[in-house]
């Protein structure tokens, strides 16, 4: 009786608490990235002794090598982050902002129309970039490795090169002549002049060089110094307006996550100035209390449609960079308010006026981490559209974003992606544009989910479809990420779709209704996923299958 009375006075005191209350280690790790070595340089800074958030420093940083037309270190983006020891959650916003020159209507002509191309090609188009900030915040924050660890594989494989994957030939192709247009740009990534074949091995020594000095000076390394002044002098002499004011003044800002709850799936996502949370929240509002499950297909597709419509009808009229306007996020994201906007949707008709076609959202990049401690990232990193502004001032391997352009250039006129905005998204020096980047989590009683994707205005529409199903409790992560995708944007007032989301039944039965759609081939997004099952510490992760990217759990 005593040795048991001492064992268990032992077991009291030795074991920890969290030990007897905690849910299960987690069995594994997972990462799911856009690329194979991405997701290897995660793994592999796991297996030094980093935790998730370190992972994701790697992740992202060799995505900026493997991937430069879909994010890079002249971009930016959000980390949304949950860290397993006491529950804390943060989204840390790396966005570009506009240069302290930029100017309201600098993307007008003198009769006020805008003037196509000047907010996306070259380097009036760009912000100043955000992504090596975000990068070393997360490492000094977060993070258990040092910067220069972390940002090891990315280092090495562009100073020794990697071989080019299709897609890297692909995009090369589709940009060639723009690309063409600058030097520097077509110098780095074709082989004098000729696209790079499946397999061949590119280097982008200068690109290494500035993420050395990222990884031994931290944040100065990128926006002051050396560094800094090659990056000014480039956009200065190319015509911009960037100044090392600029660059010296960029921070992170760190901001509450968007939250929400649908059915028992409570939803952390994206904050302003991403309008991703607020939105995806809004429509599952919209949704909530609708008896979905007994709907008929096209009934229940019809139904998502319209609250879409009606959440990005109010992100084209009121969101917009919240350290510039006021946007009353807890009212947007009220269930009240939505149960008096749900009031609208029957009254809702597809419009007359003539559709604009929404841009290419194929670019941006996504990357979901869950370490085996529990500690989870998801991560959207753009340059905005392929390439970004295509200009890269010399000597730095840094091709510039064309972020600029998801600012409202004058009320109501379309943006790359035909979205709208008002005042709440004019140009201000300063300022960050609105984005749609929605890195997101989504946790019930048994199950976590880290997920996002790249997309463009499309994101937060293929971030609900999955969101639906993993409420709805259908399928499992590989469902979510290859489900045939649907989107409506307000404006234009088009469904675009995935051919195989609707059969020719539910497509007449939609046109029938009013409805103008769109058939997007070849698809779109890029899914990235990883799922813990909290009760038997299984972890799934996947990759979407539209993309070449990899998941993997060890
Ligand atoms: N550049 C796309 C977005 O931020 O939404």
């Amino acid at each position: 009786m005593l040795h048991l009375l001492r064992f268990l006075i032992f077991l009291i005191t030795v074991l920890p608490l969290s030990a007897w209350a905690a849910e299960p280690r987690l069995a594994a790790a997972g990462i799911a990235s856009a690329h194979p070595l991405a997701t290897q340089a995660g793994h592999e800074i796991l297996a030094h002794g980093g935790n998730a958030f370190d992972a994701a420093v790697a992740v992202a940083a060799t995505l900026a090598v493997v991937e430069p037309y879909n994010s890079g270190l002249g971009g930016g983006g959000f980390f949304l982050l949950h860290r397993a020891r006491d529950g804390f959650e943060i989204m840390i916003d790396a966005r570009e902002r506009a240069p302290l020159a930029a100017t309201r209507d600098m993307y007008l002509d003198r009769d006020g129309r805008s003037v196509p191309g000047r907010s996306i090609d070259g380097v009036l188009a760009a912000g100043i970039p955000g992504t090596p900030a975000g990068l070393v915040h997360l490492a000094e924050k977060y993070g258990r490795l040092p910067l220069k660890q972390s940002l090891a594989p990315a280092i090495r494989l562009a100073r020794d090169g990697f071989p080019v994957t299709a897609q890297y030939g692909k995009m090369c192709l589709r940009q060639h002549d723009r690309l063409e247009n600058f030097p520097e740009t077509a110098r780095v990534f074709f082989h004098d002049g000729f696209i790079y074949g499946a397999g061949e091995k590119l280097r982008q020594p200068e690109l290494a060089r500035t993420l050395e000095r990222l990884a031994a000076a931290g944040r100065e390394g990128f926006y002051d110094g050396d560094v800094a002044k090659r990056l000014v002098d480039g956009v200065r002499v190319a015509g911009g307006l960037w100044s090392l004011k600029d660059l010296t003044d960029y921070r992170v800002i760190e901001r509450e996550p968007v939250r929400g709850v649908y059915r028992n799936v409570r939803v952390t996502s994206a904050a302003l100035p991403s309008s991703g949370g607020v939105v995806l929240v809004q429509i599952l509002n919209l949704l909530q209390g609708l008896d979905l499950d007994s709907m008929d297909k096209p009934r229940r597709d019809q139904t998502v449609i319209e609250a879409m419509r009606l959440a990005y009808r109010d992100r084209a009229r009121y969101l917009g960079d919240p350290d510039f306007v006021n946007v009353d996020v807890a009212r947007l994201i009220d269930p009240a308010y939505a149960a008096k906007l749900r009031e609208e949707m029957p009254a809702l008709k597809p419009a007359s006026a003539a559709p604009a076609k929404t841009g290419e959202g194929g670019n941006t990049t996504h990357l979901s981490v869950i370490d085996r401690d529990g500690n989870r990232v998801a991560v959207t990193l753009s340059l905005n559209t392929p390439f970004g502004s295509g200009f890269m001032p010399p000597g730095t391997g840094v091709v510039l974003n064309n972020e600029m352009d998801d600012f409202a250039v004058k009320p109501d006129a379309p943006n790359n992606y035909g979205l709208t905005g008002s005042n709440a998204n004019a140009i201000a020096p300063g300022k960050r544009p609105l984005s749609s980047m929605t890195p997101t989590f989504l946790e019930n009683d048994d199950t976590v989910v880290v997920l996002g994707t790249p997309g463009g205005s499309r994101i937060i529409s293929m971030v609900l479809l999955a969101t639906l199903e993993f409420a709805h409790g259908r399928g499992g992560p590989k469902d979510w990420a290859s489900l045939p995708r649907f989107h409506h944007q307000y404006s234009p007032d088009v469904v675009e779709y995935e051919p195989p989301a609707f059969d020719d039944a539910e497509k007449r039965a939609l046109q029938q209704r009013g409805y103008r759609l769109e058939a997007v081939r070849g698809g779109y997004g890029n899914m990235q996923a990883v799922v813990w099952n909290k009760k038997t510490g299984g972890v799934e992760a996947t990759s979407d299958p539209r993309g070449e990217g990899f998941a993997q759990v060890k």
